[in-house]
Parts: structure tokens; sequence; C-alpha cells
């Protein structure tokens, strides 16, 4: 991991990560420290929106415990219907339950906590809505407080859906209306990536992105940096569906005014 300072705080990977594939790992442990309120208790609110949510959960794992609304989006109505099946109770596509024991063990509880965790995360999401983030207004009028979300979280959605640099932080300005001034967005997304298979024979173009580029389109759409973690994969953890060669997590807060 590298870290840049003085944004960035030093973390080590957790040695075992059990079943749980290594980059999913990878993706759960920043978004619990990146959302925890220690020590700077700088993350708080009430409404916590997940921009781009596909049919994932992981993202919001760790903020369903500090936030007591949570809205998930998805531009794809497939992948809004997959969350509802889960937050429904009904069988899914997917098996979260060792991603739920995982994150407990990382918060510091029992595993054995996942229930828990699956029904908290069920009682606190409020909507699963469509979104489109090259909209200047990404939600539908009225389905956030008029103050906006509290806090952010976006994970692989914004460099994946934007044809270049441009559209991509025009798109982080569009999300940073969605949020009060002074709240927090938590952004994680992939470096030096040019395409992902979003399945056999779907080639998903995305926007190479650096690190400097990250922060120079988060300066410029009205945010200012507080965390900027990245981490290069090595050569074992590539998998063949991509062709990324890092992940960057990034914590910023909306500039008021
Ligand atoms: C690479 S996936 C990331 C999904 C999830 N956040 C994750 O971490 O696995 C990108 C997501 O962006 C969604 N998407 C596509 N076009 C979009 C748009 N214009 N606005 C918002 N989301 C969009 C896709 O449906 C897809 O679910």
């Amino acid at each position: 991991m590298v870290c840049i300072p003085p944004f960035c705080y030093v973390f080590s990977l957790p040695k075992s990560v059990g079943i749980l594939s290594p980059l999913l790992c990878l993706l759960c442990y920043p978004s619990v420290l990146l959302l925890s309120p220690y020590p700077t208790g700088d993350i708080q609110g009430e409404t916590l929106v997940d921009i781009g949510s596909g049919p994932t959960l992981y993202q919001v794992l760790s903020g369903c415990e500090v936030f007591s609304h949570v809205v998930l989006t998805d531009f794809l109505d497939v992948n809004r219907q997959e969350l509802r099946r889960w937050l429904a109770g009904e069988e899914g596509d997917f098996d979260w339950a060792p991603y739920l024991q995982h994150v407990c063990q990382l918060e510091g509880r029992s595993p054995s906590a996942w229930r828990e965790k699956a029904a908290r995360l069920r009682s606190v999401v409020s909507d699963v809505l469509p979104i489109d983030v090259h909209q200047a207004s990404p939600l539908a009028e009225g389905t956030l407080p008029p103050s906006g979300a509290d806090c952010l979280v976006s994970s692989f959605c914004l460099e994946s859906v934007s044809p270049d640099l441009p559209c991509f932080t025009q798109a982080l300005r569009h999300i940073g209306s969605l949020l009060r001034p002074g709240g927090c967005l938590l952004l994680i997304g992939a470096l030096g990536e040019t395409y992902y298979m979003g399945g056999p024979g779907v080639r998903i173009p995305v926007v190479p992105l650096d690190e400097t580029q990250v922060c120079a389109s988060l300066r410029a759409s009205g945010y200012l940096l507080i965390q900027l973690c990245v981490y290069r994969l090595p050569a074992d953890m590539k998998v063949g569906v991509d062709d990324v060669t890092g992940i960057f997590y990034a914590k910023v807060k909306k500039v008021a005014g």
C-alpha cells in the first residue's frame, strides 16, 4: 500500500483471508477503515447513498452500522432487482454471508454476528433507486433530504461509465450535488484500467486513471482531499477479467459554498 502523506494512513491487509477472495477482502477492508467513526469521528449523519451499487453490497457492509438511512442506486434495473431480492430475504445470485462475517471480524465483532449485520442492513436500506451520473441531477428530485446526503460511497463506478477524463470529472461534480456541504465522499476506483469483462465477450471500456488525475479531478469538482491510499495489485492478484494495475481509496469532503 502506498500512502501519500499527509492524507493517508498506513494499513496492512489482514493475514488470513479464509475463503474470501483476496480482491473482495481488499475492497471490504479499506471501506471499514474509511467509514470507521474512530479515531476522527468525521463521518456521521443519517443518510448514506451508494452511487452505482451494481448488484453488490460489500461497499455498505460497514456504513450500515454508522447511518440509519442507506440508499442504494444503479443505472440498470437488473442490478436493482438483484439488490431488492437480497433485501427481501430471497435467494440471490450471490451468497453474502462470508463477506458479512468477514466485515464483522474487521469491526472487532464475532463472525457469528453476521446475521445481526444482515438484519441491520436490511432495516436501514430505505430505497434502491435508478441513477445516472451523467445527469446534472443524478437522482430523481425529492428522493433525498433537501440538505443532501451526509455521506456518499461509490466503488468502481465513475471510471467505468465515463468515456474520458473530463466526463469522469463531470460525473464527480454531478454526484457532489447529492451531498450536503461538509459531507464526505468515499471513492474507491480502479487505476490504470482500460477495460473489464462484464460477461463472456462483453468488454467494457474504462478511463485509465492515475492517482494524480484522481486528485486533480476531485479538486476540480469541489472536494477537499482528506486521505488517499493506493494499492498496487501484485501479479498473482490479476485474475484476467480486466487490466487493472491498482486500486485507489479516497476520502474527501465537499467544500462548502
Ligand atoms: C463496475 S460496476 C461497479 C458496481 C459496484 N459498485 C461494485 O463495486 O462492484 C459499475 C456500475 O455502474 C452502473 N452504471 C452504468 N452506467 C451508469 C450511469 N450512467 N450512472 C450510474 N451508474 C451507472 C452499472 O450498471 C454498474 O452496476
